[in-house]
């Protein structure tokens, strides 16, 4: 690594980029945290925990440590009102009596059912100014998500765009991508789900990438195969509704809204298949949410074909 190259450290490219100091400092803590759960995901043994989140997943004892590594860390470092982990039942308060000025949302490791069989994982963080956490996704400020794989990079996606920092071997994050911009469509798509449950709209859209030259490109993981989509510049990453269930797998709040955040600012879209995911006004904080996210023709095609299907359902 050539020292004489101008290092530009996370902190550092933060400042320069206008963002103030307090979100400056968590987005930080948050990259501090995101090294423990990297060395946990290398050494800790594999298992489950013996038990369940809210959602009613199986936790892997990864998917405890690493909530705990991530919460302790944001619950101590006073400059966070309230979180809200994807591990965790409720809403909780910073751990200190002085509260800071913002709150989180986040998914401690996500696609921690990878880490068995040694493929990328991740960690993705939603983060809003104030107290309020149950809101739509337009008011986040900031958005980020750690990708655990050959190379660990955290992209962060702020007010005036999207750029990614690699984590160096003497424990630094320097910026490896600035300024990521999505071209209008691209020549991947990611389509997560259980195909057999499609919907017809749905299942018409996969078909019309494929026959049209889009290659798959999927791991079973949001977060790198969102961060394909999104270093390729373009294409679509989809988890549908699916019969059963109508919102989808993924959850709103600690995983549809940050990664939405982060397309939009990158130039790119994201969609629950009828509206934007930024305007979805969740019920609980728990919401699910079906995801369409990618470069714009690919977001408008996949609107376009399910209001298609919904309308000639309707007439018959
Ligand atoms: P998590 O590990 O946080 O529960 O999330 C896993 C998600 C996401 O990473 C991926 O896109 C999706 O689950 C895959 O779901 P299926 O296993 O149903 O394909
Ligand atoms: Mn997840
Ligand atoms: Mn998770």
């Amino acid at each position: 690594m050539p020292f004489n190259k101008k290092i530009r450290t996370l902190r550092a490219f933060l400042f320069e980029q206008g963002v103030e100091g307090t979100l400056r400092g968590l987005i930080c803590e948050i990259a501090e945290a995101s090294k423990y759960v990297d060395y946990a995901i290398k050494m800790t043994e594999l298992g489950f925990a013996g038990t369940t989140n809210v959602f009613g997943e199986k936790q892997l004892a990864l998917d405890v440590l690493s909530d705990e590594l991530i919460s302790s860390r944001l619950g101590n470092c006073g400059l966070v009102v309230n979180m809200a982990s994807e591990e965790q039942q409720n809403i909780f308060s910073s751990f200190l009596n002085e509260p800071g000025e913002y709150s989180v949302c986040f998914d401690p490791l996500d696609g921690s059912s990878l880490v068995d069989v040694n493929l990328a994982v991740g960690t993705i963080v939603s983060i809003y100014p104030g107290e309020d956490l149950v809101r739509p996704g337009r008011e986040q400020v900031a958005a980020l998500f750690v990708l655990y794989g050959p190379r660990t990079t955290m992209v962060v996606g702020i007010q005036n765009g999207v750029h990614e920092f690699t984590l160096n071997p003497l424990g630094s994050y320097t910026l490896s991508r600035e300024n990521i911009r999505m071209e209008e469509s691209g020549k991947i798509y990611s389509p997560g789900g259980d195909s057999r449950k499609y919907s017809p709209g749905h299942a018409a859209l996969i078909e019309s990438l494929k026959n049209g030259g889009h290659k798959l490109r999927y791991s079973g993981g949001m977060v790198p195969d969102i961060n394909h989509v999104l270093m390729k510049r373009g294409g679509l990453f989809t988890y549908p509704a699916l019969e059963g269930s109508p919102r989808g797998k993924l959850r709103l709040m600690f995983e549809a809204n940050p990664m939405a955040f982060i397309l939009e600012k990158a130039g790119g879209a994201a969609s629950e298949g009828t509206m934007r995911i930024l305007d979805v006004e969740p019920e609980s904080i728990q919401d699910r949410c079906p995801v369409y996210l990618g470069s714009k023709k690919e977001v408008a095609l996949a609107e376009k074909m399910l209001k298609k299907s919904a309308s000639e359902k309707k007439a018959e």
